[in-house]
């Protein structure tokens, strides 16, 4: 693997975190990256296979071969190894286990095992994701989670999976972010089935996963009593574009619900406040159905009041020109890098009693511009928060080497390496090479940030609140 010469001319525009003394995190974190099986494997066959067909992918690319992981995931597993890392996360592909209802394809459960075992010989804790936006087209075709049958047809397939691959892994995440596939695939319309303004769907969708949720939760542990099961939570702190207007701050109060409560509030009480219970009142057995719960935190976005946005409940959300964030989608930005969002979210997300991984955060930015910055400052929010008695029990950088990123195919490199999909060559950037560091220190120190960005100011982001 080729090594970038040193970080970029124009980089890092923001100060990176002042510290004294070394920042030590507690023996064991987990230090890892996040993956989904579509994102990386290569040549699936699912409904996200119609929705490229269907020309859905803005940046007109193809998923292709990835990064080529079915053929040959061991050498970014090598990478990870050589990295550091403790840990991993990657999703199973429900389409290539079970293509047809009911028929299991033995050879895909075989090459998982693969995997795990390939993790596992490297000293790399492997966290399995039974659900990463992916359905078999049957599935997809029966209307998927609006299904009547989606409970009996998840369960099944988890208890094939964790049968199959459970004296490999302890740690497993039944889905990810409800909360988004619900939100793009029926609000926004952004993801299959590309609906628009369904928000009664949406809200239908995250109620079945979480009822599904716990009906996986309760088939891991009877297969395995000593599992630790989750979900990933996608976490946005959304603030009034105006917080002296009622009108904003109510816009944000309905988006936050929507988005950010409505399937964690359930996980929480077991029931939905008004008005979300008008529709469905939850489910009581919710309550204590997850062993951690995993956040996925990434940005800031500004809510304002629009009567325009008549399918987003009258709420226009938005990333102002002027804040610090990653490269821009095809046809927006990403959204703000906020390294306070993890605060935010970690305090949220402690009310359920339950530890907490970080199983995603990140920033698009193949120059490599602001992600040093961005990692060294949430981690630095994720140490005061664990000093502060926080249960935080690992932090999982999105992502490995740049990967297939849905909609925007591959015009947003997530990567703390980057990949080319056309000859497959990886190039460590200097966040890699930083996070290598930060992962074999179990830390980091004053030396280390000044060795990995000589002569740079080395003081905490001015942030606008301050
Ligand atoms: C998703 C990933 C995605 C990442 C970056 C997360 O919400 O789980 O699949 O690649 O965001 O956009």
């Amino acid at each position: 693997m080729n090594e970038s010469s040193s970080i970029q001319e124009d980089s890092v525009s923001q100060p990176l975190p002042q510290i004294r003394e070394p920042l030590q995190f507690p023996a064991g974190f987990f230090w890892g990256v996040s993956t989904a099986a579509h994102q990386v494997e290569g040549c699936n066959d699912n409904q996200w296979t119609d929705w490229e067909a269907a020309g859905r992918i803005r940046s007109r690319d193809s998923c292709g071969d990835a990064c080529d992981w079915w053929k040959n995931a061991e050498r970014d597993f090598d990478l990870a190894a050589d990295m550091g890392l403790n840990a991993l996360r990657l999703s199973v592909e429900w389409s290539r286990i079970e293509p047809q209802e009911g028929q299991w394809h033995r050879e895909s459960l075989l090459r998982y095992r693969e995997m795990l075992k390939a993790l596992l010989e490297r000293g790399i804790e492997p966290m399995v994701c039974l659900h990463h936006f992916t359905n078999p087209r049957w599935f997809e075709q029966k209307g998927a989670f609006l299904n009547s049958d989606a409970g009996k047809l998840l369960e099944r397939f988890t208890r094939r999976v964790v049968e199959e691959l459970g004296d490999l892994c302890r740690h497993w995440v039944t889905f990810n972010e409800p909360n988004v596939y619900a939100s793009m695939g029926y609000v926004l319309g952004e993801f299959p089935p590309g609906r628009l303004g369904d928000v009664i769907g949406a809200f239908r969708v995250i109620n079945s996963m979480s009822r599904i949720h716990v009906r996986a939760y309760h088939v891991i542990h009877e297969l395995q009593p000593n599992a630790q099961v989750g979900w990933a939570h996608n976490y946005i702190y959304f603030v009034p574009a105006n917080p002296l207007s009622p009108f904003d701050r109510w816009s944000t109060s309905v988006v936050n619900a929507l988005f950010n409560e409505s399937f964690l509030g359930g996980m929480e009480r077991g029931y939905h406040k008004f008005p979300f219970n008008l529709a469905d009142r939850g489910a009581p057995e919710a309550k204590d159905a997850c062993d951690f719960v995993g956040l996925n935190v990434y940005s800031r976005l500004h809510v304002r009041f629009d009567l325009r946005e008549k399918s987003q409940l009258f709420s226009h959300v938005y990333v102002p020109s002027h804040v610090p964030q990653g490269d821009s989608g095809i046809d927006r930005p990403y959204g703000e890098a906020y390294p306070e969002v993890v605060r935010i979210a970690v305090e949220r997300a402690a009310r359920l009693g339950k530890p907490i991984y970080i199983l995603e955060n990140g920033v698009p930015d193949a120059e490599d511009r602001i992600r040093p910055w961005l990692l060294l400052n949430t981690l630095k929010e994720l140490h005061g928060l664990i000093e502060n008695g926080y249960d935080i029990r690992g932090y999982f950088h999105w992502t490995l080497a740049d990967n297939f990123e849905w909609t925007e195919g591959w015009n947003l490199r997530f990567g703390l390496i980057a990949m080319d999909p056309a000859t497959q060559v990886r190039t460590m950037r200097p966040s890699g090479s930083l996070y290598r560091g930060i992962a074999l220190e179990n830390g980091f120190s004053p030396q280390m940030v000044e060795e990995h960005f000589p002569g740079r100011e080395t003081s905490v982001l001015p942030s606008r609140e301050r």
